[in-house]
């Protein structure tokens, strides 16, 4: 459930126009709900709230740290993969105690400023980096907590590009090398073993491949275990879907319920690392129709926002639903919503059945994940504008970028 419906033939975003900001403060233009991350959040912390755990919201799907600071009030924990995702949560008043940090590439200075803060854990992704960040810790004189990203090799049935569990991913350690590698994270005196972690991709709609992953990992816990090795926390990653068109991802608790069935009575706390499932559709990405177009065997939407704003859709064939944002009566036709990048793929839809007139505002769906995140400034076209609502008061949270700023930093020779 989120927060963006219609009242008669007019999209709200909580209690707020859409037509309405879009006006004041123009298109391109990002607006999330705080009520929709909120519920969203609780949905997880709620579905495990009896046994230990702890939601790390995926900072990757959303950055701004307004959206960070909504979540750090609720007691979010974050997942990081660099260290400028790590400045955005301490300047968004979020504890570096509740951070993971993922990634296969982490950098010394990565490491230095993480172990400073006092993070939670490090997600190892190979032998490589153990021995690296085992020096840095011994030289700055701590003790890094670590967990190790083991690769379940399981399927997770989702678009390749989004899909990292299986062997051939660049993501992780190989199940079979991960007793010899525990064995000797254990030995090296600059870490403690916390953990293990997976994480099989993003926007799976079925529980089954989670389970999958579970299972080989619980094994692998309990092997550990015979070793003496004492595994404290178990990351499930992140990964859940959401509903674009018509999936039916599990609900949070379904999911939840599942995973603690298969955990039996393990003393192991639960981390979560959901990204999308947070964020995805707690934001929509507003556009205003430029021009329409017709040419023999088609019809095209040039609306002012574009696969720098949004890349989903390019990028991965990502289908998320197109609405207008004031609905007109009438006859309605197939359009490709284009935007006006210089790249045949630059689209945000193909063939949607929409009514539309020049000057229309048009709402894409479920765009508060991967949507500002991934935004370019390709064509030399400025970032949109980010709004929050909250209730029936909208708040700008980043102004749209200037274009003085997109040669910030560029010098001309002598
Ligand atoms: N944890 C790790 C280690 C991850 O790599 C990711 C996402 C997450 C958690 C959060 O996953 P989520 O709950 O959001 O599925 N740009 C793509 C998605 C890339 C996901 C990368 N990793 C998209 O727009 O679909």
């Amino acid at each position: 459930m989120d927060h963006f419906l219609y009242q008669a033939d007019e999209l709200y975003a909580e209690q707020c126009q859409v037509a309405e900001l879009a006006k004041q403060h123009g298109t391109p233009l990002y607006i999330y709900s705080r009520a929709t991350l909120e519920r969203h959040w609780r949905a997880f912390d709620n579905a495990v709230s009896e046994h230990p755990h702890l939601i790390c919201y995926a900072v990757k799907a959303n950055s701004n740290i307004a959206v960070l600071n909504v979540l750090a009030r609720l007691g979010s924990g974050f997942d990081i993969v660099s260290g400028g995702e790590l400045s955005r949560v301490i300047e968004a008043g979020g504890d570096p105690t509740k951070v993971v940090f993922s990634g296969v590439g982490k950098t010394v200075s990565e490491m230095e400023m993480a172990l400073n803060l006092g993070i939670y854990c490090f997600n190892v992704e190979s032998a490589a980096e153990l021995e690296q960040l085992n020096l840095v810790a011994l030289r700055l004189g701590k003790v890094a907590p670590v967990s190790l990203r083991i690769n379940p090799d399981v399927d997770a049935g989702t678009h390749p590009y989004i899909s990292t569990g299986l062997k051939e991913n660049k993501f992780g350690i190989a199940m079979e090398e991960a007793e010899a590698i525990f064995a000797r994270a254990n030995e090296l005196p600059g870490l403690a073993v916390k953990g293990v972690d997976c994480h099989i991709g993003s926007q799976l709609t079925e529980i089954k491949p989670f389970l999958d992953a579970m299972d080989r990992m619980l094994a692998l816990i309990d092997r550990l275990a015979e070793q003496g090795i004492e595994i404290k926390h178990f990351d499930v990653g992140g990964g859940l879907g959401v509903t674009y068109d018509d999936e039916q991802p599990p609900q949070p608790d379904v999911y939840a319920a599942a995973l603690l069935e298969r955990l039996g009575d393990r003393d192991l706390k639960l981390i979560f690392e959901p990204g999308r499932a947070i964020a995805a559709n707690a934001g929509i990405f507003v556009t205003q129709v430029l021009y329409l177009k017709e040419n023999s065997d088609k019809r095209f939407a040039l609306v002012d926002g574009a696969m720098n704003d949004l890349i989903r859709p390019s990028l991965y064939s990502a289908w998320q639903k197109i609405v207008p944002v004031i609905e007109r009566a009438g006859e309605s036709h197939s359009y490709d919503v284009v935007g006006p990048v210089c790249e045949t793929g630059d689209f945000l839809g193909k063939d949607r059945q929409l009514n539309v007139q020049e000057g229309d505002y048009l709402a894409v769906r479920s765009s508060g994940a991967y949507g500002f995140t991934m935004a370019s400034n390709y064509n030399s076209r400025p970032r949109a504008a980010e709004l929050m609502v909250d209730g029936d008061k909208a708040y700008v949270i980043r102004e749209r970028e200037k274009v003085a700023q997109l040669w910030q930093g560029e010098q001309i020779l002598p």
